[in-house]
């Protein structure tokens, strides 16, 4: 039997600028675990877990997981840079490998919440644990 993944709200739409990109920690682990990017009209969200060494966060400073122009999702402990809406990684040392997406949704009032698989919080940041080196 599976578990349904229940959504979590994040934040009202209109309080993201576009482009932007915001931290979070819906599960309380004291720091942000998924990443949420505005992309024009669209929200994308994300595991803040690079694929290429253990799961590391990607953001230099809080909220900051995009590129200059903010075209792209950089990790920026090794410079890897993802696509916004696919996560795929397009420059850096984890090519063809991806970001973890995690579905969204925007309800009529504007709130932007996110669906977290059962688990997945416990899976996050566990420092130490390098999977898909590269
Ligand atoms: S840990 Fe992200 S690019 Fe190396």
């Amino acid at each position: 039997m599976s578990v349904a993944a229940l959504p979590i709200r994040l934040i009202a739409f209109d309080e993201l600028d576009d482009p932007s990109s915001r931290g979070f920690d819906p599960a309380g682990q004291g720091r942000d675990t998924l990443l949420l990017v505005r992309c024009d009209s669209e929200v994308f969200a994300y595991l803040d877990a690079c694929p290429h060494y253990g799961g590391t966060p990607m953001a230099w400073r809080k909220d900051a997981y995009l590129n200059g122009d903010g075209t792209r999702i950089v990790c920026h402990a090794h410079g890897a840079q993802f696509d916004i809406a696919t996560g795929e990684c397009l420059v850096g040392p984890c090519l063809g490998q991806r970001l973890t997406r995690l579905d969204t949704t925007v309800t009529e009032d504007g709130d932007v919440s996110v669906f977290m698989p059962p688990g997945s919080a416990s899976r996050v940041g566990k420092e130490g644990e390098p999977e898909g080196e590269t």
